[in-house]
């Protein structure tokens, strides 16, 4: 990994001159460059490419924003029909997978749909054949990446019908991506209000910086591994309930509210306590999160009745941070509104991570194919603080 600040420690480091402490969690350290996007977390901005998120959200189709992210331009019309083309062709189940899936989703109790999709995009990604990204060309690597994205809405969505089961459903090349997989999820045709405010949270939530799935998918690809053991890796990072995984307890959240005299009573007790507030604070932002305001006029064109709720939630929990934690600049992260929209959309709580994963595959693969023009590993060191060594063995 290259990069341009902090080169004299990072040279001084090369020549043996010792090890550079970095601040836990990595924070405000720089390890790479990216023509991707960035988030400039004081200003609550956050882009894809050249151009604001929120704003190719508002006005794009997720196939477009997907072609921006790997091409690096927005497509005209010819490169858009031709990018669909190229989606279309691994846009299907292998027989084998789709064999297996029922196994996969009777394993678990409580069940967690995104435990299941890890093994299942592995299978898939074998079943595939997908071989190691530094022996592939670019075209094969893009290829790869591509597939592996396809395979994520088609899996989620299939594992979910097994597990209530629902027979398993194809998917339908000729529906967008957003459409599709909530035409699977369901199985009924959406509504294209629904589609549509589907496909704006997924475009929203492609991609956000050096997240700790993204830095995880990084890591493994620059080992020179396939691109589905890369998708698979950062999906383990992506459960974790500070990362992906707060998105229903969010909105678990807000139904344990219930109502707005509710919000002091709930909430200024657990913060006093240490706990945390699902849907609030952000390890980059210290504004409201750029996504939330777009993700509630959505939830609130969709009529969804947990919107007016989740305002006022908002609102008050805002306030009372400020006063228990003044100065920290504590607001709404992604998730909190995007449980209000999901469900809204008809996704069921279980599914809104692996439906968050559908978007994000997309910003990992992207980073992959990043990543592997660069040969460097990445390989930081750990400061040993056990016991002096050597000792000698006990006596046995
Ligand atoms: C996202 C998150 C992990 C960022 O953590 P972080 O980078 O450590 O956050 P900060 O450094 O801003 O935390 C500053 C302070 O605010 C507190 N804080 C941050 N988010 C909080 C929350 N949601 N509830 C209660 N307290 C919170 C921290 O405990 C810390 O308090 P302290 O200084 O008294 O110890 C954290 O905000 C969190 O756990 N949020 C809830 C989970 C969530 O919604 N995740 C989705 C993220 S998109």
């Amino acid at each position: 990994m290259s990069n341009s600040t902090g080169n004299s420690a990072i040279s001084q480091a090369k020549q043996g001159h010792g090890l550079i402490d970095a601040p836990p969690g990595l924070k405000g350290v720089v390890v790479t460059e990216t023509k991707l996007g960035d988030v400039r977390g004081e200003e609550g901005f956050f882009h894809y490419r050249e151009y604001s998120a929120i704003d190719l959200a508002r006005a794009y189709s997720l196939e477009e924003v997907w072609h921006l992210m790997i091409e690096g331009h927005l497509p005209n019309t010819a490169e858009l029909a031709a990018f669909k083309e190229e989606l279309a062709t691994t846009r299907r189940i292998d027989p084998e997978v789709a064999d297996a899936l029922p196994a996969i989703a009777k394993v678990g109790d409580p069940w967690n749909p995104l435990d299941g999709l890890r093994t299942a995009l592995s299978l898939a990604c074998t079943a595939e054949g997908l071989g190691p990204c530094i022996d592939l060309t670019p075209e094969q690597r893009r290829r790869d990446a591509l597939f592996v994205c396809n395979q994520v809405p088609i899996l989620a969505a299939n594992l979910w019908r097994a597990r209530s089961g629902e027979s398993l459903l194809d998917p339908d090349p000729r529906l967008g991506h957003a459409g599709d997989y909530l035409r699977m999820v369901a199985a009924e045709s959406p509504s294209n209000g629904r589609a549509r405010a589907l496909e704006q949270y997924l475009i929203s939530t492609i991609d956000h910086g050096f997240n700790a799935s993204t830095f995880t998918a990084r890591v493994i690809a620059a080992t020179g591994a396939d691109i589905g053991g890369c998708a698979v890796g950062a999906l383990g990072a992506f459960s974790g309930p500070l990362h992906g995984g707060a998105l229903a307890r969010s909105l678990d959240t807000l139904d344990k509210i219930g109502h707005a005299e509710n919000i002091d009573r709930f909430v200024r007790p657990r913060i006093e306590a240490g706990e945390r507030i699902m849907g609030f604070g952000h390890a980059v932002y210290r504004t409201r999160d750029p996504r939330a305001q777009l993700l509630l006029e959505i939830s609130e064109r969709l009529g969804g009745e947990k919107a007016e709720l989740a305002r006022q939630v908002e609102t008050r929990v805002v306030e009372i941070f400020s006063e228990l934690k003044p100065g920290r600049e504590i607001h709404t992260n992604v998730e909190f509104y995007a449980g209000v929209l999901l469900d809204a959309c008809g996704i069921p709580r279980p599914m809104f991570t692996s439906t968050f994963a559908t978007s994000r595959v997309i910003g990992w693969t992207a980073n992959v194919l990043e990543q592997a023009h660069d040969k460097q590993i990445i390989r930081p060191s750990a400061r040993y603080t056990g016991p002096k060594a050597p000792a000698a063995l006990p006596q046995r």
